[in-house]
């Protein structure tokens, strides 16, 4: 099977690479196809990639290139995993709105909001060439916002999945503390990408999160940056992403005195590409652990595995709504468990969900649906309206502002600016 990566040249790409050699017998991948318009990215992550391959006996080729047709054509599946311009454009969507007093993040409010005008156009060009190259091929994104970003592909009538690690993140760590292996543990997980919350989870099916709480809300609290109090009172674990909804404030206050996480991972990437650059590094460094992308190569390789070989298990993913959550438009991009065959995922029936959560989830949708707009059409007025409607912004004034000084600032990568 062939395998392509767009965005190939990302320092994560190691990641993918070591989860796709250890889990050969999940996912047998003849040829691993990295494509990046970086050459010397390529080259450094390509030379890792074949050693990585190498030391674990893999008999896949990898191939480099900066031709997107070349790596696309003939592919069974293709992972989406680009950055349109960069760390430095992530910079400025960390902390232009921190001027306005909003949180800066790369997903979230306005900063997500500019991630998706640069990235929605990108990756559907990139998908008609695959329509046109493999037709057949499933096209897995876990180019943010994913939320957005998928529901761009799906109305295109692609056939795409978002994928996000936040899901298997929760799964891997309750597994560890539960002392069970991770497969037997399933989420109750419900929301948006990067706005969602574990209502339950499942060991061999039985709810065991209260017992979880009861014991260890102190932890997962802490690691979540909330209130151990909070935790315990909505029984719930929310995502790490709902910290910029929960402390906006107290986030914005950190933010305005520390680095932003642009500069942070561009320090790390310059470690990361100087080690790659070693003949003698022959997996993934520990350093790579410092990015956020932990267990995201085994969530592909699952995820690829049950799309092409029809295994029927559940996954979390990214899929349309269909009706799971009657508050929203079935077309809306939900993420939620799903059962994940040939035929696409298939998402599992959703209990009723609490006003507390399902008031966030409608108005964080309706602004997701505004954000498309706003990418797929342009115009200053349509990301206004976006920000106008995000609950996190919301004030005329501040949406007014802050559309038209991202659009200014991101002029270079909008077509329309
Ligand atoms: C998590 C999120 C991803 C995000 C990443 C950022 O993995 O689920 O959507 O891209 O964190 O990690 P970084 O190391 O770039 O800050
Ligand atoms: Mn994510």
């Amino acid at each position: 099977m062939k395998i392509c990566v767009v965005g190939g040249g990302s320092t994560y790409t190691p990641e993918l690479v070591d989860g796709i050699a250890r889990l050969r017998a999940t996912l047998p991948v003849s040829e691993l196809a990295l494509v990046d318009p970086d050459r010397r990215r390529l080259d450094l992550v390509g030379g890792l990639a074949r050693r990585i391959f190498a030391r674990q006996g893999h008999p896949g080729v990898i191939r480099t290139t900066s031709e997107l047709d070349e790596g696309v054509d003939g592919a069974a599946a293709v992972l989406l995993q680009l950055r349109v311009g960069g760390q430095a454009a992530r910079h400025v969507d960390e902390t232009l709105p921190l001027d306005c007093g909003c949180v800066g993040q790369e997903t979230t409010g306005a900063g997500g909001l500019a991630k998706a005008l640069r990235t929605v156009p990108v990756v559907l060009r990139i998908a008609e060439r695959v329509a046109a190259l493999a037709p057949d091929a499933w096209i897995v994104d876990f180019t943010n916002p994913v939320g957005i970003v998928t529901r761009a592909l799906l109305d295109a009538g692609h056939r795409a999945v978002g994928l996000c690690n936040v899901a298997i993140g929760f799964q891997r760590r309750f597994a560890a503390v539960l002392g069970v292996p991770p497969d037997r543990v399933r989420l109750g997980h419900v929301g948006l990408n990067h706005l969602t919350w574990e209502r339950a989870v499942h060991v061999d099916g039985q709810d065991v999160l209260p017992r979880l709480l009861a014991d260890h809300a102190g932890d997962i609290a802490a690691d979540l940056g909330l209130p151990a109090a909070l935790i315990r009172r909505l029984g719930v674990v929310p995502s790490y992403y709902l910290r910029y909804f929960y402390e906006h404030d107290a986030v914005v206050a950190e933010q305005l005195h520390a680095p932003s996480r642009a500069e942070q991972v561009t320090a790390i990437e310059e470690g990361l590409l100087e080690m790659y650059a070693d003949p003698a590094l022959d997996e993934k460094p520990a350093l790579l652990e410092e990015r956020g992308g932990a267990y995201y190569s085994e969530a592909a390789v699952d995820l690829v595995a049950s799309l092409a070989g029809n295994r029927g298990d559940v996954q979390v993913v990214n899929v349309r709504n269909g009706g799971r959550l009657p508050f929203l438009p079935e077309e809306a991009v939900i993420e939620v468990p799903a059962r994940i065959g040939s035929a696409g995922p298939d998402p599992l029936p959703v209990d009723p969900v609490e006003p507390l959560y399902a008031g966030l989830i409608a108005h964080v949708s309706a602004y997701e649906e505004l954000a498309l707009e706003a990418a797929l059409k342009g115009g200053v007025d349509r990301v206004a309206d976006a920000l106008l409607a995000h609950p996190l912004i919301g004030q005329a004034s501040t949406a007014d502002e802050l559309a038209r000084r991202l659009v200014a600032a991101n002029a270079a990568h909008l077509p329309w600016a």
